[in-house]
């Protein structure tokens, strides 16, 4: 199975046989060869997905239908929840209960998605009133067709859920392609969907390299929308290749989130959040907020409490007891935070803590957690996303220069603020720029509230009911009711 394509509801080899190493990141030692999509399995994969939609009735099914479907997706990968966390260990390097918690929510996603596709039969036509009383009108929600799926590698299984679970609830058809660097848990949903007997070409996973099955997939005709997760450079890609036949697209990009601790939060509770928002997942969040603003009167305490604190946080590989940092996700990403982090050195900033590969482990991604402070506000590491356990800390007097340097940036997806004032809490909250906003905490994600960003982050929002239309197309119906002619040409 691992090695192999999942087309049609079958599993396949690749047209030309190629293939590529993941690796496990705590030891450096590849784990499986996984097959590399062309563009040609990529063509299969996409006809196949279209026929579901064009020909097997699965649009036309009930929500209901659909939905007893998606539940079934969902106990299974709760079957598996134990396989499914110790893949995503060994491939993306994450402690065991983050990843035992990432399948969970990708199950609940599974029956959350369920729910609202049956909700559907009752909401699907809407009444519109018009003004002039000789028609009448409905707006239709439908889905959009065929969509190409393209995932990034922090939260491999669940961010596959995210897309496939409402794409599949509108009556979408799907192909996903999973990050090359995180390939296996996706393999697994392919084979949990054809447990479910989900109808052949429905679902279709196809595994590839970015430059070769990704953009072979942004760029074949059959596509109707691409939803992508991952960087900026290749979420512009990604739209400049949708252009050419005006797919729909929905991005969700990087970021470079702020976090302002104003003077009367407690310290424990700021530090505490302050080091979730940034250590959680080895820093290797799109939302992670790190840029730190913190009012003047409890820098030093915090910056004091915080570095004891980070110093303190257990680094080894996932499936080590209490481990809270694993390693970094692979040899590309080890070295543009190292890269990160020495020119960070180099323009100034003081490396407080961190920075550096932990004592007595030699081999496997490690890198301490790292603190900077008294970086210019120009400077690349507050400016450009490093995602990596790596955060910046600047001080600040009033709430007006924090909001203005919050909101001084190219993204703007997420954002935090602390206070004991909710009242200003509220007001900031208000006033910041970024899709998503946490009030005197940092990170918690729910499925039911809508997830994207403002600016470079992204466009379009996943989750909750905004995550499912962005797989609905609105039709309007319209009627002519009355009996007089229209009497315009023929009189
Ligand atoms: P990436 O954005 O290049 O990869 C994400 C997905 O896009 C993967 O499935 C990849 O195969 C695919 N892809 C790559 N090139 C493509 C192309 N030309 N056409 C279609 N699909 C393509 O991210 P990558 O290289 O894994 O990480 C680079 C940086 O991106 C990270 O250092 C981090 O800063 C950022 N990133 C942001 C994420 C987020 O959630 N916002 C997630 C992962 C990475
Ligand atoms: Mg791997």
């Amino acid at each position: 199975m691992k090695n192999q394509l999942f087309i049609n509801g079958c599993w396949v080899a690749p047209i030309k046989g190629g293939s590529f190493d993941t690796i496990d990141p705590s030891n450096e030692v590849a784990i499986a060869q996984i097959a590399a999509a062309t563009k040609e399995d990529v063509n299969l994969a996409v006809l196949a997905a279209r026929d579901a939609f064009d020909k097997s009735g699965w649009p036309e099914l009930s929500g209901k239908d659909r939905a007893d479907y998606l539940r079934r997706i969902a106990s299974l990968i709760r079957d598996k929840q134990q396989l499914l966390a110790e893949l995503e260990v060994r491939d993306n390097g994450k402690p065991l209960p983050e990843a035992l918690w990432d399948i969970g929510d990708t199950a609940y996603c599974f029956d959350f998605y369920a729910d609202l596709a049956e909700k559907l039969d009752d909401e699907r036509e809407k009444t519109v009133g018009l003004s002039d009383e000789r028609f009448s009108a409905v707006a239709r929600k439908e889905p959009v067709g065929v969509c190409g799926a393209i995932i990034p590698w922090n939260f491999p299984l669940l961010m596959a859920a995210w897309k496939v679970a409402p794409a599949l609830a509108a009556g979408c058809t799907v192909v996903l392609k999973p990050s090359e660097v995180t390939p296996l848990t996706a393999l697994q949903l392919a084979e949990i969907a054809r447990e479910a007997e989900l109808p052949p070409g429905v679902l279709n996973v196809i595994t590839g390299l970015g430059a070769e099955a990704g953009a072979a997939l942004t760029e074949h005709p059959g596509i109707d929308k691409l939803a992508f997760t991952g960087s900026v450079p290749t979420g512009r890609k990604i739209m400049q290749a949708a252009a050419a036949d005006i797919k729909n697209v929905s991005l969700e990009l990087g970021g470079k989130s702020a976090f302002i601790v104003f003077e009367d939060s407690d310290i424990t509770q700021a530090v505490e959040w302050i080091l979730f928002g940034i250590f959680w997942n080895k820093g290797e969040v799109c939302s992670a907020t790190s840029r730190v603003l913190v009012q003047r009167s409890l820098y030093p305490a915090l910056l004091e409490r915080l570095v004891s604190e980070a110093e303190r946080i257990t680094i080894g590989c996932g499936f080590e007891n209490g481990v809270l940092l694993g390693p970094l996700v692979n040899a590309t990403q080890y070295e543009k935070v190292q890269r990160a982090i020495a020119l960070g050195v180099e323009q100034g900033a003081t490396l407080l803590s961190g920075g550096r590969r932990p004592a007595g482990k030699d081999t496997g991604y490690y890198l301490q957690p790292t603190i900077f402070t008294d970086m210019s506000e120009d400077s690349a590491i507050w400016c450009e996303e490093i995602f990596g356990p790596v955060v910046c800390i600047r001080a600040f007097d009033d709430e007006a220069e924090a909001l203005a340097s919050a909101n001084r940036s190219r993204f703007g997806l997420a954002a935090a603020v602390m206070s004991a004032d909710l009242q200003r809490a509220e007001r900031v909250a208000r006033k910041l720029r970024a899709g998503i906003v946490w009030i005197n905490c940092s990170q918690p994600t729910f499925t039911e509230a809508p997830w994207g960003g403002y600016k470079q982050s992204g466009i379009g929002r996943e989750l909750g009911e905004w995550g499912l239309n962005n797989y609905l197309e609105t039709k309007q119906i319209t009627r002519y009711d009355s009996q007089q002619p229209w009497g315009w040409y023929i009189k």
